[in-house]
């Protein structure tokens, strides 16, 4: 079992606390946040410390570090803080839920967060810093890099490449053999069938609503 901090004192802070104490090796002893943010001492009933002393007080030669940010800035304050925490010493690492498939030679970098329902199948790679909300299927030959977020329920198909700092929105679909350019945005329900463009946003056709309630229609 390892101690670990947790940076972070918002809901994925707070989710990433419930998943590690209940379904991991690691123990959380404390959180941390930057002096700005540190508006209380405690967080889930335990301590709250300024990220610029928690070397001092937590140091990276006894205890381990997980940063618990969501997708911000497409990503980037998450990474930003993952590497300054890498830069203090710290280990990080990471939480792969027991609810979760992954097959023995799938590699997996350092601060991701793998909640269940996932599937990553054989030969995949997912980078450092990726998060896995619940119920995604990574297909076969796949590889995610660092510093992405994909949502719920998503489809990655075999021998996809999906660059850094993209967002994958919930339930979108993106077919075999696929690159997603560094920063692309996949909105919720899109299916990607070529490649994305660096920085692209992508969205599917919106639904409509019938001029006619509810109640009007026999079902
Ligand atoms: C793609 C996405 C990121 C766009 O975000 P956004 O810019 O904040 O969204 P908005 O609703 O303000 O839309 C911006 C513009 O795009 C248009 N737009 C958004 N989605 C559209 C769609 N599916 N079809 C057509 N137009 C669309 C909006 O009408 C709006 O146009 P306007 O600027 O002329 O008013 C968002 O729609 C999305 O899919 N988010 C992901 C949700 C999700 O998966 N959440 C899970 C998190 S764990």
């Amino acid at each position: 079992m390892s101690k670990i901090v947790i940076f972070g004192t918002g809901d994925i802070a707070r989710l990433a606390h419930f998943y590690f104490t209940s379904d991991s090796n690691h123990h959380v002893v404390a959180f941390t946040v930057d002096a700005a943010h540190l508006k209380n001492t405690q967080f889930c009933g335990l301590p709250v410390v300024d990220f610029k002393r928690v070397e001092k007080l937590y140091p990276p030669r006894t205890y381990h570090m997980f940063v618990a940010l969501s997708y911000t800035q497409l990503n980037r304050l998450r990474a930003r803080k993952y590497l300054a925490a890498k830069n203090k010493g710290y280990r990080l690492v990471n939480y792969i839920s027991s609810l979760a498939t992954v097959f023995k030679n799938v590699q997996i970098g350092d601060n991701c967060f793998i909640l269940e329902d996932n599937t990553l199948q054989p030969f995949v790679k997912i980078g450092n810093d990726v998060t896995l909300w619940s119920g995604n299927h990574i297909g076969h030959d796949t590889q995610i890099e660092n510093h992405c977020f994909v949502s719920s329920q998503v489809v990655v198909s075999g021998f996809c490449q999906v660059k850094p700092y993209c967002f994958l929105g919930v339930n979108s679909t993106i077919h075999n053999g696929i690159v997603i350019a560094p920063q692309t945005i996949v909105g919720a329900g899109a299916v990607i069938t070529e490649n994305t463009v660096e920085k692209g946003v992508y969205v599917p056709p919106r639904s409509i609503r019938l001029s006619k309630s509810s109640d009007k229609i026999k079902l």
